[in-house]
């Protein structure tokens, strides 16, 4: 995901100026000169290269709270997980993209030990704040980190790994998604399991996600008054590689008036169900359940209990 700042470019006088004040308050350590050509028509061309920014979208307090209020009380994921895990236990489980830990808490209480891995501060913030009122010995099962998924060693010798909350769509090409399924090989100890879930798509990208123009999405108030209008359009597709581009815009309205709008450049690659069972199967892991229905695809996986070097390819 790549994050600019509206009409600015690398040579207007006011871009060292403005790159200095996002950093310190976004934390924000890197802009690629590619971001920039992302906004000319080379993008529609496709030759545009997509660079990875370090600091996703979800890394806005606003947005976490917005993700919490919509997404926490889903427990569908959990309970299957659960029950999947039946009378195992307790185990120790890494959650990569852990988010605001709506997976991780309930599992941490039912007496597993947890590791949750996330990019975006602003959701491990959310999540600490709500571990923070658990009890005490739930919450000592709960260690969270920042991590870049795609880029940094998982830690290792884990149960089970939970890949949930279609996870695999906040990684931008197959390469990344098939390294992921390679990482949690690796993090798992043989006999190890992955829970996965996710959207899929089969054959060329959808019709639906090929619709030039800027759409309108939703808009919320968070709790201290902002207001977070997100709108986006697509900017690029590679429909036979199933891989799409969109621009998403989120403007941030302050309760004094003030505003500010946020540009992400964001690269998708919806997985098909026979990409995902291939990755499983290449590094390793045997699917021992299976639902995929017309849009979702869920996966109970085991891992050879040969050691799992002995599986992973270069992923
Ligand atoms: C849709 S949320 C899902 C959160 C959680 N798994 C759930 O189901 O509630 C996706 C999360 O993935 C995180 N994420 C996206 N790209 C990441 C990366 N490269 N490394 C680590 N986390 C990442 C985001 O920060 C966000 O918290």
């Amino acid at each position: 995901m790549i994050r600019v700042s509206k009409g600015l470019k690398p040579g207007d006088k006011r871009f060292a100026r403005e790159y200095e004040r996002l950093k310190r308050f976004w934390g924000w350590r890197y802009v690629s000169g590619a971001c920039w050509e992302m906004n000319s028509e080379s993008c529609w061309k496709g030759g545009a290269r997509v660079g990875r920014d370090p600091v996703n979208r979800y890394d806005m307090e606003c947005v976490a709270e917005i993700y919490d209020r919509w997404w926490e009380t889903d427990a569908e994921d959990v309970d299957q997980i659960r029950d999947l895990i039946g009378g195992r236990g307790p185990l120790r489980i890494l959650e990569p993209f852990c988010g605001t830990g709506r997976v991780l808490i309930p599992l941490a209480h039912d007496g597993h030990e947890l590791t949750g891995l996330d990019q975006a501060q602003a959701m491990l913030d959310r999540a600490r704040a709500k571990i923070e009122r658990l009890p005490r010995e739930v919450r000592r099962r709960i260690a969270l980190a920042q991590a870049d998924v795609t880029s940094e060693e998982w830690p290792t010798g884990f149960d089970l790994l939970i890949l949930g909350g279609n996870c695999l769509y906040e990684l931008s090409t197959p390469e990344e998604q098939e390294h992921c399924l390679a990482s949690a090989a690796r993090a798992l100890k043989p006999g190890g399991y992955v829970y996965l879930d996710n959207d899929h798509m089969e054959g060329d990208l959808d019709e639906s996600w090929r619709k030039p123009g800027r759409e309108t999405g939703d808009s919320y108030t968070c709790a201290d008054g902002t207001r977070v209008e997100f709108s986006g359009e697509t900017i690029w597709y590679d429909a036979p590689r199933r891989l799409h581009r969109s621009r998403r815009l989120m403007a941030v309205i302050r309760p004094d008036g003030s505003s500010a709008e946020h540009e992400f450049i964001v690269q998708k690659h919806p997985v098909s169900a026979s990409e995902v069972e291939t990755w499983l199967c290449r590094h390793g892991f045997t699917i021992e359940r299976q639902w995929v229905t017309t849009g979702r695809a869920t996966y109970w996986a085991r891992l050879s209990a040969q050691t799992s070097e002995q599986h992973t390819a270069p992923g």
